[in-house]
């Protein structure tokens, strides 16, 4: 065997993976897309697109990466055929995108500790402190610099010491922390319809556009599509039970989003903020609550804190993706392959964080007459294209190239009950025919040609 770093157990190979799964997706991504596009029916879909095409994904994910023992570029080139290449190289353009606007929000939620110390954030009104700080141009570079440097810093760590024992601590007590807002929430004056607007679903707000939102909102959040889950899987032994730790991955980041809608929606209608607000939705909201707390300031600080170590837990796995390619295949040091991968987000970051300051003449109006900035050009174009495609070329390539033999294989090792061996063969029927069939509906619906 080679000597490549593994994880050393289930429970760490699942902190690892659920780490990446769960970050900002699912507490700042998943209520701003839902709140968008109307609440409880995009619930609904969210939830049967995670079942039919999430669950699916992530394994052959990992079982891709597992079998080659590789990176993104790497296990194509070993599995072959060489064209499938191509799939290794859209996960590594999905990941530098995704890093260089994740980073932004990764920024801001710095700043959102500092401010919930100082106590700036609860003196002017919450909305107006958001766009006032988000609009300028200094301050949320610096902090996204800062976040970009402290997920360059754990990466440096390597695998096994750097990701594993940071995601193992966090984990639970976000959720404690969410549980507590989850009550102050919905124990607000007038949250109820907050309440009624998650989970009554109203399917005449539903269009093909519902259902794009829902699976790149899906795919975002369960990091599955570029080759993450694929670059975790190859850091997990042969003894592991990659059924268990697919569906443990998927419930928890799952409920974790549904824990923060019933944080944000009984909050949002208490106060009268309208649901669709786009990406600031959070930041002006999760002020609200914590002003309305008993040690407000103080809850506001470690929410935040937990909120950035568990964006860490994500950001660390989408640059992993690139510096694994870069060590295996140009033999390039660790330090190096970070340093400079780091360096090249920068660039790109540059452009996403100052989306509405020196480049906010640069923007495309939608049909609805929306202004998409670049920041919500990367966020879209990664989200709701690339990943669905990149989900839906690895989904045809374990399908139909690797074949059922080696997806049995994969899938039996390190399992000894019957129940799981059970579902292989469900679940490769979806890899190989339901779902790449879902994501070209999707798709096409979504983007108005049929
Ligand atoms: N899933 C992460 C989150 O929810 C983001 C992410 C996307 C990480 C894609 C890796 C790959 O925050």
């Amino acid at each position: 065997m080679s000597n490549r770093e593994n994880f050393s157990s289930t429970f760490g190979i699942i902190a690892a993976a659920a780490g990446s799964a769960v970050g900002l997706g699912n507490i700042w991504r998943f209520p701003y897309v839902a709140g968008e596009n109307g609440g409880g029916a995009f619930l609904l879909i969210y939830i049967f697109i995670v079942l039919i095409l999430g669950i699916p994904l992530l394994i052959s994910e990992m079982m891709i990466g597992r079998r080659a023992q590789a990176n993104v570029i790497g296990s194509f080139k070993k599995l072959g055929p060489k064209s499938s290449i191509i799939i290794g190289i859209i996960g590594l353009l999905a990941a530098f995108i995704i890093l260089s606007f994740y980073s932004t929000v990764g920024g801001w939620t710095i700043h959102y500790i500092y401010a919930s110390i100082s106590g700036e954030v609860f003196k002017l009104d919450y909305q107006q402190y958001f766009t006032n700080f988000k609009d300028k141009s200094f301050l949320p570079l610096l902090w996204q610099v800062i976040f970009l440097i402290m997920t360059a810093i754990i990466i440096l760590g390597g695998v096994k010491k750097g990701i594993e024992n940071c995601s193992k601590v966090l984990m639970p007590l976000l959720i404690l922390m969410l549980i507590i807002l989850m009550i102050r929430a919905v124990t607000l004056p007038g949250s109820k319809s907050g309440i009624d607007f998650f989970i009554k679903p109203d399917f005449s707000k539903v269009t093909g556009k519902t259902f794009l939102a829902a699976m790149g909102q899906a795919f975002f959040s369960l990091s599955i599509g570029m080759g993450a889950m694929l670059t975790y899987g190859s850091y997990i032994k042969k003894d592991q039970n990659l059924t268990f730790i697919g569906f443990s991955i998927t419930i928890a980041d799952t409920l974790i989003a549904i824990l923060a809608g019933f944080v944000i929606f009984p909050t949002l209608f208490s106060f009268n903020v309208a649901p669709n607000q786009g990406p600031g939705l959070i930041f002006v909201t999760l002020p609200a609550i914590f002003d309305q707390m008993p040690w407000g300031a103080g809850f506001s600080t470690l929410f935040f804190i937990l909120l950035l170590i568990a964006s860490l837990t994500s950001s660390i796995s989408l640059l992993e993706v690139i510096v694994a390619v870069l060590k295996e295949e140009l033999k390039w040091s660790r330090t190096l392959s970070t340093i400079i991968t780091t360096i090249l987000v920068m660039c790109l970051g540059v452009f996403t964080t100052l989306s509405w300051n020196t480049f906010q003449n640069l923007f495309i109006t939608t049909a609805q007459g929306n202004c998409m900035y670049i920041f919500d050009i990367c966020d879209y174009f990664s989200s709701n294209i690339l990943l669905p495609l990149g989900g839906f070329l690895i989904m045809l390539y374990v399908g139909w190239y690797l074949k059922k033999d080696v997806f049995y294989e994969e899938l039996s090792a390190g399992v000894n009950n019957k129940f799981t061996l059970s579902l292989r063969s469900m679940i490769f029927f979806i890899v190989k025919y339901i779902a790449p069939l879902v994501i070209i509906l999707v798709f096409l619906n979504g983007l108005g040609i049929i």
